[in-house]
């Protein structure tokens, strides 16, 4: 027996406790994993609380990311002792996820754990972070370069944001980091390297079609207003990557910088990415990340404590990353 966070529906509200629970109730798959830590998303906040109609088929244990050991495989890739991460492919929404201490998941779904991270650093990252790490990969490929001018990120002192801010100071990018929360965040945002830190208030005002022009780049994970007023300062021929939608899936804007300044707008989704991109970037992860990410805020929490979490992360009172031990 091992404890789970169950999620069930009863008259239209979703209700979250910890339970004992049987291995032989583990859906389907070839590995069996001890889970050492998962990590709380925003998409996790909102199967929790049940915001966000994530989860159709209930029971469900949510956790859409996780980092542990193989206990045993049926698939010759994986060896009882082997450290694996897993983000995304629908674990945690259709899938029994990673808020449990075991999980039994399909071998193709897993990736290894790279030299260099430990299973706490990788959930540290999680699905957040490897998010970042996809969008900052975006701008890369749309060619987008430090000498073309400042970078732009929206919601910044989140999980996606924190990254994508660190990960482009790293890469020699001047970043501005955009976050209604100035006051709290601004000195951490100014230690993982954003170079100005700027009020989301301003990007809440009604957008004109097309604003003065301020950025080579920009990744977004707020969507509706923020990215529609982003895309009308965006610089000839860049570049914004869009991953989010924390302030609305919504996107009130016009044709104007795509056809006027040869805007690109280019969509990154984490769950369904292929392997091949997924071991690149979580390698690129170990290369870029400095260890002053893994000594900023990180809140580490017991599995009980993830709900009151949930609804904190669905309000935006999350700074930095939090993790759930197993
Ligand atoms: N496409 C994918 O595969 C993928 C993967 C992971 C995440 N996501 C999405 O990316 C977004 C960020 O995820 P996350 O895990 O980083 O979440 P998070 O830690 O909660 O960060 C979101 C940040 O957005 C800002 N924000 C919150 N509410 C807002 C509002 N009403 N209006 C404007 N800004 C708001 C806050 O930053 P400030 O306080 O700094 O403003 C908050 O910290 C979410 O929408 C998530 O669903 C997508």
């Amino acid at each position: 027996m091992f404890n789970a966070l169950i999620l069930n529906q009863e008259e239209k509200r979703t209700l979250a406790s910890v339970e004992q629970i049987d291995e032989a109730q583990l859906p389907e798959g070839d590995v069996l994993i001890d889970v050492d830590y998962s990590s709380l998303n925003y998409k996790d906040g909102l199967a929790i609380t049940g915001k966000g109609k994530i989860i159709r088929n209930f029971p469900m244990v949510p956790g859409i990311d996780l980092a542990g050991t193989v206990v045993s495989s049926q698939d010759e890739r994986y060896q009882a002792g082997d450290k694996v991460v897993l983000t995304g492919w629908g674990v945690g929404e259709n899938h029994w996820g990673g808020m449990a201490q075991r999980a039994r998941l399909k071998a193709d779904w897993l990736v290894p754990l790279p030299a260099g991270l430990d299973s706490k650093k990788a959930m540290m990252v999680g699905t957040a972070g490897f998010t970042g790490m996809l969008c900052v990969q975006a701008l890369l490929d749309a060619g987008v370069k430090p000498e073309d001018g400042e970078v732009l990120v929206t919601g910044a002192s989140g999980g996606v944001g924190s990254v994508a801010v660190t990960l482009l100071a790293q890469l020699g990018y001047k970043v501005a980091a955009v976050t209604g929360r100035a006051e709290q965040n601004g000195p951490l945002l100014e230690k993982l390297g954003a170079s100005r830190i700027i009020d989301r208030a301003e990007f809440e005002q009604p957008a004109r079609p097309l604003e003065k022009q301020i950025w080579a780049g920009a990744v977004d994970t707020v969507g509706s207003k923020v990215l529609a007023k982003v895309l009308s300062q965006m610089d000839y021929n860049s570049a914004v990557a869009a991953c989010g939608l924390a302030g609305g899936f919504d996107l009130p804007t016009t044709v104007m910088p795509f056809i006027l300044r040869n805007v690109r707008l280019q969509g990154v989704d984490s769950v369904s990415c292929p392997t091949e991109k997924r071991i690149a970037a979580w390698q690129k992860l170990v290369e870029l990340l400095p260890d002053s990410y893994f000594e900023q805020a990180c809140t580490e929490i017991e599995l009980a404590e993830a709900p009151k979490y949930a609804e904190d992360i669905t309000n935006g009172q999350v700074t930095g990353r939090v993790v759930i031990k197993l």
